[in-house]
């Protein structure tokens, strides 16, 4: 059994106790990390100790430790995480979710550079119009996580951009918001799917925004499996492509998206909207079906996901669909696809009656399980 990661973070506002969400138990790895520490200690030595915003933070780690923080965030896992965290440490803080602005009234702003530099430039770009003139930037990744181009990447919006030495595997730039800063178009990104009428459209940050994945190509190629359905849930839907196939092939009478992530949905409402489906739409933000309070459905479709934050992780992917048999009705129908290597079978085994592989090729399988 793996050893439970330290739980109790010292940062230079005093000491946290900070676990992650989800939770295992025990939980290997911790909710914290040292871009999240250099952070707080390049904010703490330019005297800034309370009201600041947070951007991106996973666990709560920025948000909770000086007072009065402010998070914002696409992700209703690292909400969940910031809520249990702050009712721990008795920590009052607010949220605002993304596309949404948060409000202006801060000290300075903490940003842990997302994965994908398109979304920290429409981040950055946004927080540009919104805050004052002078208002002080700090940005922190790991080492192993940052783009060669980041720098730049920020400089392109905020101007002057200070790089620190790197320190604990992990490297902090400062910057201050410009005055006069554009008012950005909101950068879809979009790509042409076989499947659909309409061109699929994205915002930064959400999964395969350029193109179709290969494993959603695989699942809609054997979309003939499907059994025809009332109500149908598209799991972990990104920008809703499965489901809105389903309802283009006339598969589903009823639509309900559900992901984790606040960008994906706006993603997925986006673009039912502008294929004026006739089925009716519902869309949930939430661990896996978790949000969702109608009846139960008839099929599920998904491709799970396989990371928890940074770290490739198969237990993401086995405890949504693990989850998802609540959600079906009696015989009613699982199709997810899968990479070959990821073991699935025994998961889903365990939470349903029958399990069958019915299509594979050399990457991907896709199972069919029926509750
Ligand atoms: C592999 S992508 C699939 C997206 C889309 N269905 C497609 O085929 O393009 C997995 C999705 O799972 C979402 N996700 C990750 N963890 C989740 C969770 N616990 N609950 C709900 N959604 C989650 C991610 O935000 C991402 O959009």
């Amino acid at each position: 059994m793996p050893a439970a990661a330290p739980q109790r973070c010292t940062t230079p506002y005093g000491e946290l106790h900070l676990v992650r969400y989800p939770r295992r138990n025990p939980e290997p790895l911790q909710a914290w990390c040292s871009a999240d520490l250099l952070l707080l200690e390049a904010a703490a030595a330019r005297g800034l100790c309370e009201r600041l915003l947070c951007v991106n933070d996973d666990f709560g780690a920025l948000t909770l430790a000086a007072p009065d923080g402010t998070a914002w965030l696409d992700s209703w896992l690292s909400a969940e995480a910031l809520a249990r965290n702050a009712q721990a440490n008795e920590r009052p803080y607010s949220v605002t979710s993304m596309p949404g602005l948060p409000s202006p009234d801060c000290s300075g702003v903490l940003i842990r550079i997302p994965k994908q530099l398109a979304l920290l430039r429409w981040q950055l770009q946004l927080l540009a119009q919104h805050l004052p003139t002078g208002t002080p930037v700090l940005l922190a990744g790991m080492d192993k996580h940052l783009a060669p181009n980041t720098a730049e990447e920020i400089e392109a919006v905020l101007g002057a951009t200070e790089r620190h030495r790197g320190a604990r595997r992990a490297r902090v730039f400062s910057a201050r918001v410009p005055a006069n800063a554009e008012c950005p178009d909101i950068p879809w990104r979009r790509f042409q799917c076989d499947y659909l009428p309409n061109s699929v459209h994205s915002l930064p940050g959400v999964f395969s925004g350029d193109s179709l994945d290969i494993g959603s190509r695989f699942l809609l190629d054997n979309l003939s499996q499907l059994r025809p359905a009332e109500r149908c849930m598209d799991l972990a839907c990104g920008n809703g492509v499965l489901g809105l196939a389903a309802a283009h092939q006339g598969l589903v009478g009823a639509l309900v998206f559900c992901d984790e992530s606040a960008m994906a949905l706006a993603s997925a409402k986006d673009n039912a909207t502008r294929m004026d489906l006739s089925a009716d739409t519902g869309f949930c933000w939430g661990d896996g079906s978790g949000a969702y309070e109608g009846e139960p459905v008839d099929s599920i479709l998904c491709n799970p996901p396989f990371h928890l934050g940074h770290t490739v992780d198969e237990y993401a992917g086995r405890r949504l669909l693990q989850q998802a048999a609540r959600q079906l009705k009696p015989g009613g129908q699982l199709l997810a696809v899968a990479n070959r290597h990821l073991t699935y079978g025994p998961a889903l085994q365990r939470s349903f009656t029958s399990v069958k592989q019915v299509a594979q090729n050399r990457k991907f399988t896709l199972w069919s399980a029926i509750r």
